[in-house]
């Protein structure tokens, strides 16, 4: 005898019920999407997002980066996903700053006097220190330690 794949008659052939949803209006569906959008990119915000960087924790020896052998230059480096710029500003001293724009996440330029970020155009000083264009906060900055015996500059 052959398989039968036909229903039988003693199965039910009524649909299944649906369980009855909530009715929301139009207008409440764009409020309550509206405040998920707003959320999900106020938590973007938090540290770890496109405008916050991280810790750094990072050595590096200045003699490696030539830009570095005078007063007033400046060097990229990373640490993880972070653009940093290293600037020396005296023969023992220098000045570290995240690259990442906190306006935005762009990723701001030496200028040849600070950094300007190619998005909408807000400046910096050598420091980090907001200095025009684009109303936004300072860019991160990092504690930097140099040792003139080893050459070794101590990020973070
Ligand atoms: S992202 Fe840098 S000024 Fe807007």
């Amino acid at each position: 005898m052959k398989p039968e794949n036909r229903m039988s008659h003693n199965e039910s052939t009524a649909p299944t019920p649906v369980p009855s949803l909530p009715c929301v209006s139009r207008r409440q569906f764009v409020i309550h999407g509206s405040l998920a959008t707003v959320a999900i990119l106020l938590a973007g915000c938090v540290s770890g997002g496109p405008t916050s960087p991280g810790s750094v924790s990072l050595t590096l020896t200045v003699s490696d980066y030539p830009a570095l052998a005078n007063v007033g230059g400046v060097a990229y480096v990373t640490s993880g996903n972070n653009p940093l710029a290293v600037v020396r500003t005296g023969s023992d001293t220098f000045d570290v700053v995240s690259r990442i724009c906190p306006h935005a996440g762009g990723t701001v330029n030496s200028n040849g006097n600070g950094f300007t970020c190619p998005v909408h155009g807000a400046r910096f000083a050598d420091s980090g220190t907001w200095a025009g264009g684009q109303p936004t906060s300072n860019l991160t900055s990092y504690s930097a330690q140099y040792d003139a015996g080893t050459g070794i500059l101590t990020i973070g």
